[in-house]
């Protein structure tokens, strides 16, 4: 076992996948490397509670580790996130190499604690306390192998206010905290000069931003135009957006700042305004219906994903058909869907009514099937009129056929993958590319360059 390692796994939303990513770069500004599980001295389990068995998953992944480890008790294993949020020291008796539980304001202190475990054997570490503000994070270092991520995604605030009545996140993440528009700005400039050239701002209600104690005075729809006019900026993206607090500012953004992409993930979760308001989710299907409008008026071509769920308590066989229409008014581009599931303190948890899994199963899966058919209607429907697109090159692409040049991938504006064979021998990563789309696959098109020279 080589000194200094470490191997993190990670559960759960692009918030966590985005905290994981912080914690790795913390550690190597420490000295320290990743490595395969087999060869770590310090695992971190990065977990999410957001529907069923969290706990067990946590738990399968726990066993693994004691296996590919052997139980070895110089293997430092910490559990991070929300399922250590919500179970806590818990896990110090449920599984003996654990020795560090962080939540997810104390994630920001595992570092620290790691480094300190690792030099006190004995000891066990737990980080769960809520901050009162926005708690910062040190920089990682400015790594110099090879060109940075072209896309970069950064924080602006933690926590939810709204309490859901089916969703646990405010429990795990605590009340919403507002970063500063200072901080966010600074750290934008900083992924900008590493050549950085898209931005997806995260947050769990991302509108509602500076609309808490921690606020600093700048709206949201303010801080967007404050990072649009960052230089080299090219595009802006941000996730989630709660409807009922999509102002009229925020609309008028799609319209104002060219740089904000013409996509928008506006959660539904259900189009029954029964169902809506036992979720308390405080808008009806009119309200939607009438921000999708004013979302079109203001950039015509946005394409809107959602998030759905189905079998809430008490949703009957007409409710789920309010949702389908739903689907269909909006024409979702794509959606994730879920099955309802109870989750502790969550006050749905508590409603009667519940619906029977073979019921909720059947409406998931009649609710994907129309959503494969909008997919499908709204990607072929980029074949027509406005096959010319831009895109930004991630990175190569698997689908290089025998005898062509190779395949990059990159994501057009709407943030759809689409693979174009461009010149071998050169890095294209972080490139902006004029296409001509050819043909649409099931989640993904394809495309040849257009125009210019190479
Ligand atoms: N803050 C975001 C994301 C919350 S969690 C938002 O407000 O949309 C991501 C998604 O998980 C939710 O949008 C919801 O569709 C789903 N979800 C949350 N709790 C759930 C539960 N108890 N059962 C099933 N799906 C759930
Ligand atoms: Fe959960 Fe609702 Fe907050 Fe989203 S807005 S995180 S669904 S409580
Ligand atoms: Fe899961 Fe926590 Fe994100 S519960 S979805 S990791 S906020």
């Amino acid at each position: 076992m080589t000194e200094k390692t470490y191997h993190i796994m990670t559960f759960g939303c692009q918030m966590n996948v985005h905290d994981s990513q912080w914690l790795g770069r913390a550690l190597t500004a420490r000295g320290f490397m990743e490595a395969p599980l087999e060869e770590a001295q310090v695992v971190v389990v990065n977990t999410c509670s957001v529907r069923e068995k969290p706990e067990q998953k946590v738990m399968s992944a726990l066993g693994r580790i004691r296996q590919v480890t052997a139980g070895n008790p110089d293997v430092l294993v910490g559990v991070a996130g929300c399922v250590a949020q919500q179970l806590g020291e818990a896990f110090f008796t449920k599984e003996s190499q654990v020795r560090l539980v962080a939540g997810s304001d104390g994630i920001s202190g595992a570092p620290a604690a790691i480094e300190r475990l690792l030099e006190e054997p004995g000891l066990k570490l737990s980080l769960l306390d809520f901050t009162s503000h926005y708690a910062e994070r040190e920089a990682g270092p400015e790594t110099a192998e090879g060109p940075s991520d072209p896309v970069a995604y950064i924080n602006i605030m933690q926590g939810c206010d709204n309490f859901c009545a089916y969703c646990i996140v405010p429990f795990t993440r605590g009340r919403q905290k507002s970063r500063s528009s200072t901080a966010i700005l600074e750290e934008c400039r900083a992924v900008l000069d590493k050549g950085a050239r898209e931005i997806s701002l995260l947050g769990q209600n991302v509108n509602a931003f500076g609309q808490d104690k921690s606020g600093d005075g700048t709206s949201f729809a303010q801080l967007l135009r404050q990072i649009a006019a960052l230089p080299g900026l090219e595009r802006l993206r941000y996730v989630t957006p709660h409807p009922k607090d999509m102002g009229p500012e925020d609309i008028a953004a799609f319209a104002e700042l060219p740089q904000l992409c013409p996509r928008l993930h506006l959660p539904l979760q259900a189009g029954s305004d029964a169902v809506l308001k036992s979720m308390r989710r405080r808008y009806d299907s009119t309200t939607f219906l009438q921000l999708v409008e004013a979302l079109r008026a203001a950039r015509p071509d946005i394409a809107l994903s959602t998030d759905l769920i189905v079998g809430f308590p008490g949703e009957t066989e007409d409710d789920f058909q309010a949702t389908l229409d739903m689907m269909r008014a909006c024409a979702f581009m794509s959606s994730f869907s879920f099955i309802y599931s109870d989750r502790p303190g969550a006050r749905a948890a508590l409603f009667p009514d519940k619906i029977p899994a073979e019921v909720a199963q059947d409406r998931l899966m009649r609710l994907q099937a129309l959503q494969d058919e909008l997919g499908a209607r709204w990607l072929a429907g980029r074949l027509d009129g406005q096959a010319q697109s831009t895109l930004l090159l991630e990175g190569p692409s698997p689908k290089t056929s025998e005898g062509q040049e190779p395949s990059w991938q990159g994501r057009d504006p709407y943030g759809v993958p689409v693979h174009v064979p461009l010149p071998a021998g050169i890095d294209h990563t972080g490139r902006l590319v004029q296409v001509t789309v050819t043909e649409a696959k099931k989640h993904s098109l394809m495309a040849v360059r257009a125009g210019e020279p190479w």
